[in-house]
């Protein structure tokens, strides 16, 4: 399609807001993705679960108690139930009203301005997210509102393998931590359009391997002025930061 066809000539690394502006803003809410925006990201990192009642919903951790007044696993409310805690407060007062985000609600919010890199958390906990993401990605992919790059990422590789077979339109990644050698990049190539390493492990060295492997490369999570500079220059494919406003014009 179209916009995947303008996304892959692109030259400048893409601009990805990590969680929005989580360096501003608390984490994936609404108000952090409307910071990124304002401060020149180009694409939105949304994480997602599913809720008790399987609706997709953005969130980081599994777990309600660090970034929202609820408690225990986000699983076991739904969606509704979710909608009564308060995502903001733990950030700051001035965010009380901010709530946890669905996942079509950041699509229909954001849709005409950003990009999305949707990151699968924890895939072994929701049996099924795969399918459902796809399912709602359908509705909007195509469609002239949605005119932006769409891409999903994981650390679970073997969810990334599923979500392909499923929806082989929508381009994926899989994050990693530590250091990988060429069996595994081959492997991981053969779906994958993208392998995301953590910042710390990422050099030109690095860098060249997966792109050899036909792999773009997205460096997580760029948070250092100077840094931000160097991969820049290294022509890494895109950088993730908690700071949209580090990114160079
Ligand atoms: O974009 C990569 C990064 O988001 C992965 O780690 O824990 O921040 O979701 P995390
Ligand atoms: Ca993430």
């Amino acid at each position: 399609s179209v916009y995947q066809e303008n996304f892959n000539i692109q030259h400048s690394p893409l601009k990805i807001g990590h969680r929005g502006a989580a360096g501003h803003c608390p984490e994936n809410t609404v108000a952090s993705y409307k910071k990124a925006l304002e401060l020149g990201a180009e694409v939105l990192e949304v994480d997602i679960h599913l809720s008790k009642d399987d609706v997709l919903v953005v969130h980081h951790d599994p777990t309600l108690d660090r970034t929202t007044s609820g408690k225990g696993r986000l699983r076991d409310y739904t969606a509704a139930e979710l909608k009564e805690f308060d995502a903001g407060s733990w950030y700051h007062s001035r965010f009380k009203n901010e709530r946890i985000p669905l996942l079509s609600e950041v699509f229909e919010r954001f849709r005409t301005e950003a990009g999305f890199l949707i990151e699968i958390k924890h895939p072994s906990l929701y049996p099924g997210i795969e399918a459902k993401l796809a399912e709602e990605l359908r509705k909007y992919i195509g469609s002239a509102s949605f005119n932006n790059p769409i891409m999903v990422h994981s650390f679970d590789a073997d969810s990334m393998r599923r979500f392909h077979l499923l929806m082989p339109e929508v381009q994926v990644g899989v994050l990693i931590k530590r250091r990988i050698n060429d069996e595994a990049l081959k492997e991981i190539a053969k779906f994958a359009s993208f392998l995301n390493p953590k910042q710390t492990i990422l050099d030109s060295k690095l860098q060249l391997r997966i792109q050899k492997h036909g792999m773009k490369v997205y460096t997580w999570t760029v948070n250092n002025k100077k840094r931000m500079r160097m991969f820049e220059k290294m022509k890494v494919d895109g950088i993730i930061s908690d700071f949209p406003d580090y990114f160079s014009d």
